[in-house]
C-alpha cells in the first residue's frame, strides 16, 4: 500500500549552537536537527563573539537565522561600544532579532544596575533597527516586566524565551503583547506551572525551543541539549494542549516565521 507520508515540521526558536559544546560534532548535530523535521532555527548571541559567531553560523545554514545581542551575565563585561557593534550586525539581512537580552537576578553574574541598564539600551536599539527582541527573565519578573513597561515594547515585539514563571506572569507577558517560548523543563514532571502555562498561551502567541546546549528534556537530563530534542518538549505541549505534536511543531513554526519575520 502506498500511503502518504506526512513529514513533521518541528522549529528551535533559541539555540546557542556556535557555543564550543558543539565544536566536536556541529555537523551531525545540524543534521540530526533536519532528519527530525527542524526546518528553521534561531541562534541566539550571548556577547558580541557569540553573535559573531552566530552571523557566520547563519550564512553557513540556509534554516539558521541569527539574533545579536548580548546576555545579562555578559553585560558587565560589555564593551564600551557594543551598541554601535551590535547596530552594525543588525544590518546583515539574516539577524533578525536583538537578543538574549535581559536580567538574571537567579546567577547575578553581573552587577544588577549594569544589567539593567545594558537591558535598557538593547531595548532602544531594537526599536531604532526595527526588530523583535529574544527576552531573558530568571527570578526578575517583577523588573523585566517593569522594564518593558516602562520602555515599551519594540514595535516589531518579542518573545519571552525558556518562560519560567506561572499563569499569573504569563498573563502579564502577553498583555505586553510578547510571545511565549516554552522550552525543556515543560517535560520535568514536577514543572505543574509551566504545563498550564502551556495550556493557556494562545496558539498566536506560543513558541518552543531547546536553549541548547542547556535544558535537556527530562530523560536526557545531564546531558547536552541540541535541537533535535525540540520532539520530546513538542509532545508534551501538544498532551497539555491536546493536541498532536505535528501540530505544535507546524503551529510554533508558523508562530516562530511571523515574529522573526522570515
Ligand atoms: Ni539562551
Amino acid at each position: 500500500m502506498n500511503k502518504s507520508k506526512v513529514f513533521p515540521n518541528l522549529v528551535d526558536s533559541h539555540a546557542h549552537l556556535d557555543f564550543d559544546d558543539f565544536d566536536e560534532d556541529r555537523e551531525s548535530v545540524l543534521e540530526r536537527a533536519q532528519k527530525t523535521g527542524v526546518k528553521l532555527i534561531i541562534n541566539v548571541g550571548f556577547d558580541l563573539e557569540s553573535s559573531l559567531r552566530s552571523i557566520g553560523l547563519a550564512e553557513k545554514n540556509s534554516f539558521i537565522f541569527a539574533a545579536v545581542g548580548i546576555h545579562p551575565h555578559e553585560a558587565g563585561k560589555a564593551a564600551g561600544d557594543y551598541i554601535q557593534k551590535l547596530e552594525e550586525m543588525a544590518e546583515h539581512p539574516k539577524v533578525v532579532a536583538i537578543g538574549e537580552i535581559g536580567l538574571d537576578y537567579f546567577r547575578d553574574r553581573s552587577p544588577r544596575p549594569v544589567q539593567k541598564e545594558v537591558f535598557q539600551q538593547q531595548l532602544r536599539l531594537a526599536k531604532k533597527v526595527n526588530l523583535p527582541v529574544v527576552i531573558h527573565d530568571r527570578d526578575a519578573h517583577d523588573e523585566v516586566t517593569q522594564t518593558l513597561q516602562n520602555e515599551g515594547l519594540p514595535e516589531a515585539g518579542g518573545v519571552m524565551h525558556c518562560f519560567s514563571g506561572d499563569v499569573v506572569l504569563a498573563k502579564k507577558v502577553l498583555e505586553l503583547g510578547l510571545y511565549i517560548s516554552i522550552a525543556g523543563p515543560v517535560t520535568y514532571a514536577k514543572n505543574i506551572a509551566l504545563g498550564q502555562v502551556a495550556s493557556m498561551v494562545p496558539s498566536g502567541k506560543l513558541l518552543i525551543e531547546t536553549d541548547a546546549p542547556f535544558l535537556p528534556p527530562h530523560h536526557l537530563r545531564g546531558k547536552r541539549n541540541e535541537p533535535a530534542y525540540i520532539r520530546y518538549t513538542a509532545e508534551k505541549v501538544a498532551a497539555v494542549r491536546g493536541k498532536t505534536w505535528e501540530h505544535i511543531g507546524q503551529l510554533c513554526l508558523e508562530n516562530t516565521r511571523e515574529l522573526f519575520r522570515i
